[in-house]
Parts: structure tokens; C-alpha cells; sequence
């Protein structure tokens, strides 16, 4: 199993044979200029929440791969109204998917679409591939609603936000980290805009001081879970 990252929130995991892509925004982003969307597959789409820099370049990849999209009931329905056929809704909870099995978690955010109709509430995924539990927190602060997620699960990796103002920081997320249970984080959501620039070795530090890994891959750089 491995992950591609493609820059904000976007990234790509492989399992199984099966592509499953997150929140893609992709062309806005001038720090992935050099991602060729053309050459992007996927067989699944998940989306966290209806912000721009995590649906920009939905659309056209739905189109392009033709993949199932899963997102929250209001965020789906404007995926629907934009032509894209193949959706699922979803809301908090367990889905019996047809991937498999998804936990839909509580995210403090907010969520709107980008013709500025409702979102929703935003949300977080776990998900079970190929025996190996994972954790995307979308956009989200600290919440002690993560506590649940080491009661619920084990999970092997944590993808979390950590560039701060809109989302957790690097401080914040290594409380997540501990909250959660989880050695194995790779930071996202950072470094797009001025108020989410961070230090990303002072980042890596903080995760260690608390035997936490921290993995921040390049843009366009595939790495193995
Ligand atoms: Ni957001
Ligand atoms: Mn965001």
C-alpha cells in the first residue's frame, strides 16, 4: 500500500489495486504545479468537506477516472448538480461501502460549497485497507472527539492537518497524535497559503520529542504505508 501526496489536503492512496484519491485541489495549488491531473486515476473519491482547497478540481477528476465519490449528504448533492453521476452520500457513522467498511467522524470546521450553498458539517474518515487502519482528519482543530478513535480502532497511520489558523497546528496535532494513539502521522495542509506556512523541521522535532513519526512527503513523492 503506499501514498501519493499532491500537495494541501490532496493525496492518493494504492491498495489492493484500488485507487482511492482525497479532497483533490490540485491545479489552484502553485506548490503542484508540476502534478500532470491528466495522468490521475482513481477507482473511489472522498471528500471531507466543500471548501474550495479540497474540491477544486473534483469535478473534472470524478469525469476524468470515472470513480465513485463519497461525501457528506450536502456536499454530495452539489457534486450530484455539477454532472458527476456516479455519488454516494454519506453522514457520522459506520457505511458498508462498496470498497469496504468507513467511519465518518465528527470534524470542528465548517463546510460550505463553492456556489456558497450549504456543506453540511465537514467530516474525517477511518478506513481498513489491506488489514491496516487509517485516519484522515480533514479540516479540523483539537476535539477530545478523537479520544474515541483509540477506543474504536488502532490505527496504523493518521493523516492530519498542521498548518494552523484554519486547522490544527503542528502543537494541536501532536496532542491529536497522542488523543488518537497513533506513531505514524504524515502532516497535510500546510505551507499552501502565508497563513499556513510552517517550520516543517521544528514539526518533525516536536512529533519525536513524543515518539511520534512525522512523515511530510514532497509534492508529487510516493511513499509506502
Ligand atoms: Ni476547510
Ligand atoms: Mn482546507
Amino acid at each position: 500500500m503506499n501514498l501519493t501526496y499532491y500537495g494541501q489536503s490532496c493525496f492518493l492512496i494504492e491498495a489492493d489495486g484500488k485507487k482511492f484519491l482525497f479532497d483533490p485541489f490540485i491545479k489552484p495549488n502553485p506548490l503542484a504545479k508540476d502534478i500532470d491531473t491528466s495522468k490521475i486515476e482513481a477507482d473511489y473519491i472522498l471528500i471531507s468537506h466543500g471548501h474550495g482547497d479540497h474540491v477544486a478540481d473534483l469535478v473534472e477528476l470524478a469525469k476524468q477516472t470515472n470513480a465513485e465519490v463519497f461525501a457528506m449528504v450536502e456536499v454530495a448533492k452539489w457534486i450530484k448538480e455539477q454532472g458527476v453521476e456516479k455519488v454516494t452520500d454519506i453522514n457520522f457513522g459506520t457505511q458498508e461501502l462498496s470498497f469496504g467498511k468507513l467511519r465518518t467522524v465528527w470534524a470542528v470546521h465548517s463546510s460550505s460549497n463553492p456556489d456558497g450553498s450549504y456543506g453540511g458539517n465537514p467530516a474525517g474518515f477511518v478506513l481498513n485497507l489491506m488489514g491496516k487502519q487509517i485516519y484522515f482528519a480533514g479540516d479540523t482543530a483539537l476535539t477530545v472527539e478523537m479520544k474515541l478513535l483509540a477506543e474504536l480502532h488502532n490505527l496504523d497511520y493518521a493523516i492530519l492537518p498542521i498548518g494552523g489558523h484554519y486547522t490544527m497546528g503542528v502543537d494541536d496535532a501532536v496532542i491529536a497524535a497522542k488523543y488518537i494513539d497513533c506513531e505514524k502521522i504524515v502532516g497535510v495542509h500546510y505551507n499552501t497559503f502565508p497563513p499556513i506556512s510552517i517550520d516543517t523541521e521544528d514539526a518533525v522535532a516536536k512529533f519525536k520529542r513524543e515518539n511520534k513519526t512525522l512523515l511530510l512527503p514532497q509534492i508529487g513523492e510516493t511513499i509506502e504505508l
